[in-house]
């Protein structure tokens, strides 16, 4: 797939077939998601691919805030990716301080950019994935385990998509564009 293709058309998939993702392919989509560009490089992305049921289910049922239309999508992916961040690097100065006025800001921007490298990767690989964003950030954290220091950055439902959305509307160039 070229790179516009795969661009245009992933879509958030929010329907999975009942059937496994080879550890294998979650390895090597991760490998591609570590070529996004981070802030000095600080590659600070974590990702843990949750296929235990159990903790899968405690995630979903206890941990969105009670968001039912994210706790459907999880409980029917054979996998979901909890995005970290080692907080404290993208954004900083060594001695602690922030480089910039953006603050810790950046530390989300990169986040961003790796999250939406990995759903790209995914995508390129036959499979599908959500980003959500509504969930409790230190629910997961628990629940996960995370160590200290890393932050909940985003949820990823993944599996092979069992549905084949069009494309949400987008807006015009000439909108989005302004040339000076
Ligand atoms: C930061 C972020 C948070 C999102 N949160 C959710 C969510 O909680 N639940 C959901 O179903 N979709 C969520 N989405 C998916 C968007 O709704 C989706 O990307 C958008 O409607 C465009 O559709 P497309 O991804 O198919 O192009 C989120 C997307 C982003 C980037």
């Amino acid at each position: 797939m070229n790179a516009i293709d795969c661009i245009k058309t992933r879509r958030s998939i929010r329907k999975f077939q009942d059937k496994a993702v080879d550890p294998a392919l979650i390895e090597q989509i991760v490998e591609a998601a570590s070529y996004a560009p981070t802030w000095k490089n600080t590659q600070t992305a974590r990702y843990y691919a949750i296929t235990d049921p159990e903790l899968k289910s405690k995630i979903a049922n206890e941990c969105l805030m009670g968001y039912e239309h994210n706790a459907s999508i999880i409980n029917g992916a054979p996998v979901l990716i909890v995005m970290g961040t080692i907080h404290g690097r993208a954004g900083y100065e060594k001695d602690g301080s922030f480089t910039t006025s953006k603050e810790d800001r950046w530390e989300v921007f990169d986040a961003g950019v790796c999250c939406q490298t990995f759903c790209l990767a995914a995508h390129d690989a036959g499979l599908g994935t959500v980003i959500m964003g509504v969930y409790d950030e230190k629910d997961v954290a628990d629940a996960v385990g995370l160590p200290e220091g890393q932050i909940a950055s985003c949820l990823i439902a993944l599996g092979y998509p069992d549905q084949d959305p069009s494309a949400p509307k987008r807006k015009e160039v000439s909108e989005l564009l302004t040339f000076k």
